[in-house]
């Protein structure tokens, strides 16, 4: 004879003792993370693009903040350490925002099961917007580690002829001058753009904060947001693109 333990129980996973483990486990705790880590992804997109503006005012001036970055702490620590450890902060903040939304997708997925809610409006809204952040997270993902190969390691396929460590200006400049790479990265910084709208909308309802007196307001902080910081991005490819930022500088 089977016997079958009721649904509550069998969903509750074991405790480990340790209440933020315990925590992150329930779905609520996942909400959580995603709404943390993803506060802390948007404020490392944003600085990113203020601090590649500096693209606009002269060679020297964006190639020194990136040497600026790599000597963060000065002489009291060993070069490139604090920015080490501002790196490691990045990528469990990203691994725990993929860890999250994947496992909870997931559970989600098991917990609907075989049947469709076809004519039910809120469930069909619902699963549109985190399907869409599925593709637009998995597409800034692959963003991501183009870009890192392109731009960072200078290993992606067309760059290592082009890319020199250290000369920020002159690869970006050799980035975008190719056509179809600045193509992607247009692409990819609207799918971003989409990403952070829904993301900087939702993070509110997974802290608690879902008193619709602030829907207006909530709404409003993501547009304005979400133009700065694509608004900014977009701008860098089309600039070399149209030939306002040359070999040389802004309009040079
Ligand atoms: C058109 C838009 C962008 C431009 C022009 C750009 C430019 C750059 C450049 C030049 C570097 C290398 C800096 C150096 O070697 O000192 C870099 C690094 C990086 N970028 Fe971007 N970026 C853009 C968009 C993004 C976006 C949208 C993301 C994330 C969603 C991102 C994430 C990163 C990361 C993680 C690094 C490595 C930083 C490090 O650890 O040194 N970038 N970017």
């Amino acid at each position: 004879m089977t016997t079958t333990k009721p649904a509550t129980e069998r969903r509750t996973p074991h405790r480990t003792g340790y209440w933020i483990i315990d925590f992150y486990r329930s779905d609520v705790g996942k909400k959580w993370a995603m709404a943390v880590t993803g506060i802390v992804l948007l404020g490392y997109i944003l600085a990113h693009m203020i601090g590649n503006l500096k693209v606009y005012l002269s060679p020297e001036e964006i190639n020194e903040y990136g040497e600026a970055l790599r000597e963060l702490g000065g002489h009291l620590v060993p070069r490139t350490s604090v920015l080490w450890i501002l790196r490691f902060g990045l990528i469990a903040s990203f691994g725990i925002h993929i860890h999250a939304a994947y496992t909870l997708s997931f559970r989600n997925r098991k917990a609907r099961g075989p049947i469709r809610y076809d004519s039910d409006q809120r469930f069909l809204a619902a699963s549109y917007a985190s399907r869409t952040m599925a593709y637009t997270g998995t597409l800034v993902l692959a963003f991501i580690l183009f870009h890192l190969a392109d731009l960072t390691w200078g290993t992606a396929p067309a760059a290592p002829e082009v890319w020199e460590r250290g000369e920020v200006y002159a690869n970006m400049v050799a980035t975008f001058s190719r056509w179809p790479v600045a193509l992607f990265y247009l692409v990819a910084n609207v799918a971003l753009g989409f990403h952070i709208w829904h993301g900087t909308w939702s993070l509110f309802q997974s802290l608690g904060i879902n008193n619709p007196r602030f829907n207006q307001w909530r709404r409003n902080l993501a547009t304005g947001f979400t133009v700065v910081v694509i608004g900014g991005n977009l701008s860098f490819p089309l600039a070399v693109l149209s030939g306002i930022v040359g070999d040389t500088g802004f309009l040079a």
